[in-house]
């Protein structure tokens, strides 16, 4: 499995930050950090919410543009071993810089230059989709839009939308994705991971969205997942994040094969990788084992990744062909 080319839709740039990266900038920096770790070094949380406590701890330690091309350049160096080709990843302008403008210009640059050197040295391809955090409320949202739509171009390719489901409602962070639509930008949204299929539908209606990060609550609704299908809506399922948060009990219960079955597009992804024990191998492995999927079905679930993804259509060529050959 770890040799199988793989495309990554759906990874937070901060949450795959290894949490031993994290201690050697805190330690650099001399920020206490406790709290956030486990005895065994792993990160610490109790459900979702102290989940996004944790992340959002973490990400104190990140706080020049040269941290973010370390931490890009750590990421992508783990995500070509696991075989993966082609990802793309979060990135907030909250984050990174506040919202503002040119400092976001800043880190960007030094983001998109490490990503550069990891496709000279590994061959992977990354892109970054700008996403607000939901919980942070409709009107901080708006920077990170602009930020996007001002930095819409090779590298920033998306817009989407991350962090607690349960704030506000999809039509309240409309103005930002009509931004960076009118930017050219593609759209997804985390809906219907913790909030249930209205989440999805008004993702859809109203932040007209081609792709759903998770979306795997709409199985309660089988009008919706037709609805998914027919249209051709692009589920970026993580199914170990699912499971490690306790939406879904264990593999056997989580609702992907089912949604495969009914004929919607779905991917696979990790998420926030350490914090969730997980890498795409694993992913593949443990899907396999509750599935019976077998490699042709993990290379067909690729090409709909590949066929999904935010990229121009000379990169999507390319990543079609390499998905082909038998290994990385
Ligand atoms: N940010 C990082 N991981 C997330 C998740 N699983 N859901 C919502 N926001 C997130
Ligand atoms: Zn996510």
């Amino acid at each position: 499995m770890k040799s199988l080319p793989k495309v990554e839709l759906h990874l937070h740039l901060e949450g795959a930050a290894p949490p031993a990266f994290v201690r050697g900038l805190a330690a650099e920096k001399s920020i206490d950090l406790r709290g956030i770790f486990d005895e065994r070094g792993d990160y610490a949380y109790d459900g979702f919410i102290d989940f996004l406590r944790v992340y959002e701890a973490a990400t104190a330690v990140l706080q020049s543009p040269e941290d973010y091309a370390r931490l890009t350049a750590t990421v992508l160096a783990e995500l070509a071993a696991e075989g993966v080709i082609y990802a793309e990843t979060f990135v907030s302008p909250d984050f990174c810089g506040g919202g503002d403008l040119a400092a976001w210009r800043e880190y960007l640059a030094a983001m998109h230059e490490a990503a550069r050197r990891a496709e000279v040295v590994d061959g992977i391809v990354l892109k970054g989709i700008v996403t607000p955090i939901r919980h942070f409320g409709p009107e901080r949202a708006r920077a990170p839009a602009l930020c996007a739509a001002e930095t819409a171009g090779d590298f920033i390719t998306g817009f989407g939308l991350g962090g607690n489901e349960s704030v506000g409602r999809p039509r309240d962070f409309a103005w930002g994705f009509d931004c960076a639509r009118e930017a050219g930008l593609r759209l997804t949204c985390h809906a219907g991971e913790w909030a249930g299929p209205d989440s999805v539908r008004g993702a859809v209606r109203d932040l007209r969205v081609e792709r759903i990060g998770h979306g795997v609550r709409a199985i309660e609704d089988p009008a919706l997942v037709g609805d998914l299908a027919e249209r051709g809506i692009v589920l970026e399922v993580c199914p170990g994040s699912n499971i490690a948060l306790g939406l879904f009990p264990d593999w056997k219960s989580h609702p992907v094969a089912r949604l495969r079955e009914a004929g919607v597009p779905v991917t696979v992804s990790t998420d926030d990788p350490p914090f969730f024990h997980t890498t795409m191998t694993r992913e593949y492995e443990r899907l396999a084992a509750a599935t019976g999927w077998d490699e042709a079905e993990f290379r067909a679930i690729n090409r709909v990744a590949a066929g999904a993804a935010f990229c121009d259509s000379d990169t999507r060529d390319a990543l079609l062909k390499r998905l082909e050959k038998p290994d990385v």
